[in-house]
């Protein structure tokens, strides 16, 4: 087998978000793949960086009073944070507002000049005169030009379908400053793709660089006609790379987003003292991105336009992916879906959604559905009671004497599994890893099926039997490396701490052909917990957004009106405070009191068994459907009061005036029912 040269992408995440679970179908599948490349024996590196220009983030930078350096800085740090607790590993994690990146920019911009692409149109646009900026089209909302449903966003009406420009809504408003925009014209600059029309036809279709459905896709839906001219400029302010030779325009996000894969490549050659040209300018280099469905046309159609245009590599292939759902629908915030990498991080194992996306990731474009149920199942089952099992069900009993000096007969089972991995290697490198997972786990039930028939915990009660229980712990701890060997690129932490057990490293696939024998056994540690459903469901609220709209204004302005109403009273001493006994719990149960105007009530759990009746006066502010399962703060040892309806054993935490205005406060995600305040 000869060393391929792989350079791998994933895009280049929004620098203005978090990242959360439905990024991480790409970023897992992405490192996987690599990773499988690495243990393969390629030379392989994995490219990323933060996508930072735009208008968005000039609009969040001057929210929050800061400069978007500033900004982009913070965020880049959260997002590495990310990946790497899921064990996501780069070579490279640049940005697109790098030196490297203006540099490649230019050239290439310059090349696409030379071929004479570029050409200047006037473009009407709304600009709020409030802000000062032009406003992209989700920034505008207004009256649907077509069926007159009010609300639209400035391209597309959610109602009917319709895409139009923002300069046809009706009664537009801008919702950075609620003011109507006015209709403004500046030049822009255009990229004539349709010269390249021909090449693309060919490309789309050629090489297996792109899914099958995806070149169909894009023959009918943009191959089949002129393709219209790419506008590639933005007039000023905007945050960006200002274009050289068309000072006050700045280029499109879209524009430099792309070239950071290789403006990302450069630092990494400049850093490691790495040939450029080698690797983007190279028919010995294979280049690799991965992409979600939604920026399909920008890496199909400009980015090669662009790179065809400007002499550089052409991808080897674009692998698309689908979209994540969770229980079948989009992610919410308001259900607890929308989960942030941060938040899953802190209460769930980062192994489990790596071998989960796994089992459900195959080569097509197919949306990706997470069911919490069936995750905790395929975790406890496949992972905990299939595969770590084996290792401890052996483990122990060879601690003292290692395994065994010629490795026993097995039935073929060693055999079997060292031949199925050429078929396992061909799922991965064809992102099959769906499949790839199956045949894992079917070596692994044949495995099992061996430990149940040996029974290696029966053997160790009979002193004669000692050879014997060397023997089949032999084989199954060499069973389960096989298994660990195979599930390296997903489970990279379980490869280690086989190694570590067995004292060889898990470097390379080919450590799957041939079983140790004669080596000494470490102490076994525990490998992988269970899931238990509850940290899931504890994810999930801590998950819990609520809907209010997050107006775009945070001028922090606020009022004397609250303070003066109701002001502060007397000291109190630290031993005052510590009487009242504040604790976090969980509103497991909500019923609105029939005949009470005002009252809910509530039941508080403060984990085990321990509950807690309560009456609040929250009826005009809450639904108590849309209370169950929130975290709240409770007064735990107030003296119990008889009210009409019952006995009210606490108080839940609230502020303001009552009636609608009541406001519970809610703990930071993490915090367990149980806990105390203070
Ligand atoms: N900044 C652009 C990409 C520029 S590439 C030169 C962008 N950023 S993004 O943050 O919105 O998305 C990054 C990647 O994550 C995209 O490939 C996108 O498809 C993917 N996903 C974002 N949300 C997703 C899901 N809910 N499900 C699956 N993938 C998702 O697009
Ligand atoms: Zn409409």
């Amino acid at each position: 087998m000869s060393q391929r040269r792989i350079l791998v992408t994933s895009a280049l995440p929004y620098a203005n978000g978090h990242i959360h679970i439905g990024h991480l179908v790409e970023y897992l599948q992405t490192d996987i793949w690599v990773r499988f490349q690495k243990l393969r024996g390629h030379r392989c590196i994995y490219i990323c960086a933060d996508d930072t220009h735009g208008t968005a983030i000039m609009i969040r930078a001057r929210q929050e009073g800061t400069s978007e350096e500033d900004l982009i800085a913070r965020m880049q740090k959260a997002h590495v944070d990310d990946f790497a607790g899921f064990d996501i590993q780069f070579d490279n994690y640049g940005s697109t507002n790098s030196p490297e990146n203006r540099a490649i920019c230019e050239e290439i911009w310059a090349s696409i000049r030379k071929a004479g692409l570029v050409s200047e149109e006037k473009v009407e646009q709304l600009f709020d005169t409030e802000v000062g900026t032009f406003l992209a089209d989700r920034f505008v909302k207004g009256t649907c030009p077509k069926c007159k449903a009010p609300n639209q966003y400035g391209d597309s009406c959610d109602k009917c379908g319709a895409h139009y420009s923002p300069v046809d809504l009706i009664d537009p408003k801008s919702t950075l400053s609620d003011t109507t925009p006015e209709i403004r014209t500046a030049d822009h600059l255009f990229i004539n793709i349709e010269r390249l029309h021909e090449f693309l036809n060919e490309w789309t279709r050629s090489g297996g660089h792109l899914q099958p459905e995806v070149a169909n896709y894009l023959a009918g839906h943009f191959l089949h006609e002129p393709l219209r001219d790419w506008d590639v400029s933005r007039p000023a302010p905007y945050f960006g790379f200002e274009i050289p030779d068309s000072p006050g325009n700045y280029w499109y996000v879209w524009f430099d987003a792309p070239i950071g894969y290789i403006g990302s490549t450069k630092q990494w050659c400049n850093r490691q003292g790495e040939d450029f040209d080698a690797w983007w300018r190279s028919d010995q280099t294979e280049i690799h991105h991965f992409i979600g469905k939604d920026i399909t046309y920008f890496h199909t159609l400009f980015w090669p336009a662009m790179l065809k245009t400007a002499g550089f590599n052409l991808p080897t292939k674009v692998h698309i992916h689908g979209f994540l759902t969770v229980g079948g629908e989009k992610m919410s915030k308001t259900k607890g879906t929308f989960v942030r990498a941060s938040t899953y991080l802190e209460h769930l194992n980062p192994a489990y959604l790596r071998y989960y996306y796994a089992s459900k990731l195959t080569a097509r474009v197919d949306d990706l559905d997470l069911n919490l149920d069936e995750f905790v199942t395929k975790i406890n089952s496949d992972l905990v009671g299939k595969v770590v099992n084996l290792a401890s069900r052996a483990a122990k009993f060879v601690e003292k004497s290692g395994l065994a000096k010629v490795y026993p007969d097995d039935g073929g089972l060693f055999q079997q599994a060292a031949e199925d991995g050429q078929a396992i290697a061909e799922c991965y490198e064809k992102c099959d890893f769906n499949q790839a997972m199956r045949r894992i786990m079917a070596a692994a039930d044949r495995a099992n099926q061996y430990v149940d028939q040996v029974q290696p915990w029966v053997l160790r009660k009979d002193p004669d039997k000692a050879a014997e229980l060397q023997d089949v712990c032999t084989v199954i701890l060499n069973l389960f490396r096989q298994i660990a060997v195979y599930l390296a690129p997903v489970l990279p932490r379980l490869a280690e701490q086989t190694a570590e057990l067995l004292g060889k490293p898990i470097a390379q696939w080919d450590e799957a052909q041939s079983p140790l024998v004669g080596t000494p056994v470490a102490r076994f540690k525990h490998m992988l917990t269970r899931v238990e459903p509850a940290q899931v469901e504890a994810m999930v609220a801590a998950s819990v957004e609520s809907d209010l709209p997050s107006g775009p204004a945070a001028t922090y302005n606020d009022g004397p009106g609250p303070l003066e109403a109701e002001p502060l009273t007397e000291t109190c001493s630290f031993d005052d405070f510590l009487k009242v006994d504040l604790r976090v719990a969980r509103i497991v149960e909500a019923v609105a009191v029939p005949k009470a105007n005002k009252l809910v009530q509530l039941t508080l759990s403060l984990g085990g068994d321990k509950r807690l009746n309560v009456f609040a006066g929250i009826k005009e502010a809450y639904q108590p459907e849309d209370l169950v399962g929130r975290l709240v703060v409770c007064v735990a040892n107030l003296a119990p009061r008889k009210m009409k309806f019952g006995t009210s054993e606490g108080m839940v935490v609230a502020s303001g005036p009552g009636g609608k205005d009541v406001f519970l406060l809610s703990p930071d995600s993490g915090a367990q029912p149980g806990q105390r305040v203070h």
